[in-house]
């Protein structure tokens, strides 16, 4: 949800910053801009609509000679105002004198407008920034200093950013401050970067000091000062980032989000290395370990998450419930922050998050923690937001995920709540062989997931008859109704065809009622005790002439004979099943968009990281 990249340092800012909004784009695409000092301290401020292409071949055809050791960028996704290059950032004071790149939303920016009006100011853009950029010229002009009046204007915002700003007056410096969106700064030899992902910034640097809310810091050539929000200056520490530039290269793939799906043999492994303690038969999650006297005693748990996120929250049900016997609630982060949630004791909340940053599993974070609970985080980005302000939790280790249809995330998350769900259950009543059955099959997931991978060019031949529809039914029952539910997410998100996910035997209640000769209807038919219902259910939608494509188990010989086409799988335990399941539906979705010559990693309207609600 919008990214920054602003330097300081003896380079050029500008390859620099167009370099680090590439990485970021995946936080929004809709427009971008940049600002810089030109050779007599002006700010000169240079914006396009569209991808960061626009931007990079405005400055590549006609300002080639662009130049600047200081500069903010910004890449945007629209929340206040349309898409247009107005509208970009970074925006402008009314004299011209200063810009400003804002990560984030200011929630009251509509009383405050109307104070600016009556002042006087005249606004140029429909943006909530540009109320925050005039009341930064205000109080400029009445205290005569930059970081007071920067100081006073955010006391009197509501809502959430991550700024930077450059000013006429101050040509050696960037401002920056943060309230609810991720800022970091990042600390190369001689020369200095915000950045909303370390993503920009990690083929410079790798020492980095996250920014906390309320901090406000300056950057100049010489060093940067850091002051909390008591206005008290701080040194806190630098972290050093242990992956390099590497890990979120596209290497020979085509797009990301196939190459993080080919990565999920390996992501799959490294969510579970190092915490299957064979000895004991259960499981080690190191981030827990100070809670496992709550972990014994949780009497209810609650899982909240967004988007594909909530998918895996959903799996995590019913993982749990089956090998722990404990009820599992799974909440929509959106839903659960406004509706008084009602958390008993003994109640136990997981927040789940690729980004550790969405908005609104933030918030729920905050009224479940409101409510007395312990909360415990299930994230990706190590040290993002929501990973620091829970009790306790544990990283996924998926990697950088810049696909914005979460793929390797999706089974990295499901990994972990499968070892949650083994060692609850070894907590209770889950016998040491039992726990021995389901640590030995999970180390064979890995080769498992190869295995389907290996099929890829026959799911690309097979997504080709999908790719012409406008709907899609996918189907699945027990665990594999969240799979259903993640696959149809997948084709909607890139493919922009209309999915849907359904248990298969709800199918009757209402989406029968589609199914006619146009329809693909994608099922999960895996070979379990709900398996003769299931294929009842798919001869429903052959007596209404629906298309059938079946991701069934090696062996299952009578699916041939009732589906048009079937994706084989191998077999796992019922609990691990979404592990491979989820793979194919990834390809299709993958594929369909592909042969339809969509953008697969930056799909319209979507961006990977929802900072705003
Ligand atoms: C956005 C992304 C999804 C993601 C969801 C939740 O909608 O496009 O891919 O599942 O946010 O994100 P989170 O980072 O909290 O998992």
């Amino acid at each position: 949800m919008c990214g920054i990249v602003a330097y300081v340092g003896r380079k050029n800012s500008v390859p620099i910053m167009l370099e680090g909004l590439k990485r970021l784009e995946y936080r929004g695409y809709d427009s971008s801009g940049l600002a810089l000092f030109d050779e007599d301290n002006n700010v000169k401020i240079y914006k396009k609509e569209g991808k960061l292409i626009e931007l990079e071949k405005f400055v590549s055809n006609t300002n080639k000679d662009l130049f600047s050791t200081i500069g903010i960028s910004h890449t945007r996704w629209a929340t206040h105002g349309v898409v247009n290059e107005a509208n970009a950032h970074p925006i402008s004071d009314p004299d011209g004198t200063m810009a400003l790149v804002h990560n984030g939303i200011i929630e009251n920016y509509k009383d405050l407008k109307q104070n600016l009006l009556n002042k006087g100011y005249k606004f140029k853009t429909d943006t909530d920034t540009e109320v925050l950029v005039f009341l930064v010229h205000y109080y400029y002009q009445v205290e005569k200093c930059l970081t007071k009046a920067v100081q006073l204007a955010l006391k009197v915002v509501e809502g959430t950013y991550g700024i930077a700003i450059i000013h006429r007056d101050f040509p050696g410096q960037i401002i920056s401050a943060k309230k609810g969106s991720t800022l970091i700064l990042a600390i190369g030899d001689n020369e200095f970067f915000i950045t909303s992902d370390i993503n920009a910034t990690i083929k410079h640097t790798k020492r980095v000091i996250y920014l906390e809310d309320g901090d406000m810091v300056k950057i100049n050539h010489e060093g940067y000062e850091i002051f909390n929000s008591d206005n008290l200056s701080i040194n806190p520490e630098i972290s050093e980032i242990d992956w390099d530039i590497s890990a979120i290269d596209k290497g020979d793939f085509k797009h990301y989000m196939l190459k993080e799906i080919f990565e999920q043999p390996i992501s799959v492994g490294n969510a579970f290395r190092g915490r299957l303690a064979d000895e004991l038969n259960t499981v080690r999650l190191g981030g827990l370990s100070a809670s496992y006297s709550d972990l014994r005693n949780v009497k209810r748990i609650q899982i909240i998450g967004c988007g594909t996120s909530w998918h895996a929250a959903l799996t995590g049900k019913y993982m749990i419930e089956s090998l722990a016997r404990i009820p599992v609630e799974v909440e929509y982060a959106s839903e659960y922050r406004y509706r008084n949630p009602i958390v008993p004791d003994d109640t136990l909340v997981f927040v789940i998050s690729q980004s550790g940053e969405t908005a609104d599993t933030l918030a729920a974070l905050k009224e479940a923690r409101a409510k007395g609970a312990k909360v415990f985080g299930i994230t990706n980005v190590v040290g993002s937001t929501i990973a620091r302000e829970t009790d306790g939790g544990v990283y996924i280790h998926a990697g950088s995920e810049i696909g914005v249809a979460s793929t390797k995330a999706f089974t990295s998350q499901v990994t972990v709540l499968a070892l949650l769900a083994i060692l609850l259950g070894r907590m209770r009543h889950m016998s040491p062989n039992d726990g021995l059955i389901y640590l030995e099959e999970l180390k064979l997931i890995p080769e498992k997931i190869e295995m389907i991978l290996a099929q890829n060019e026959q799911i690309r031949e097979i997504s080709k008859s999908i790719a012409n529809c406008t709907n899609a039914l996918y189907l699945g029952r027990g665990i594999d109704y969240p799979v259903a539910l993640e696959g149809a997410l997948k084709l909607k998100e890139i493919s922009y065809i209309h999915a849907e996910g359904y248990p298969a035997a709800e199918m009757k209640h209402g989406p029968i009622a589609l199914i006619d000769e146009n329809m693909p209807v994608i099922a999960l038919a895996s070979k379990d005790f709900l398996y003769d219902k299931l294929v009842s259910n798919l001869q429903e939608v052959i007596a209404r002439k629906g298309r059938i494509f079946a991701v069934a188990n090696e062996g299952d010989e009578l699916i041939a004979t009732i589906a048009n086409e079937v994706i084989y799988i191998p077999e796992t335990l019922p609990s691990l099943r979404p592990l491979l399941n989820v793979i194919p539906l990834q390809l299709i979705a993958y594929h369909v968009a592909d042969l339809k010559q969509l953008d697969v990693d930056q799909p319209r309207n979507l961006a990977k990281s929802v900072t705003v609600e």
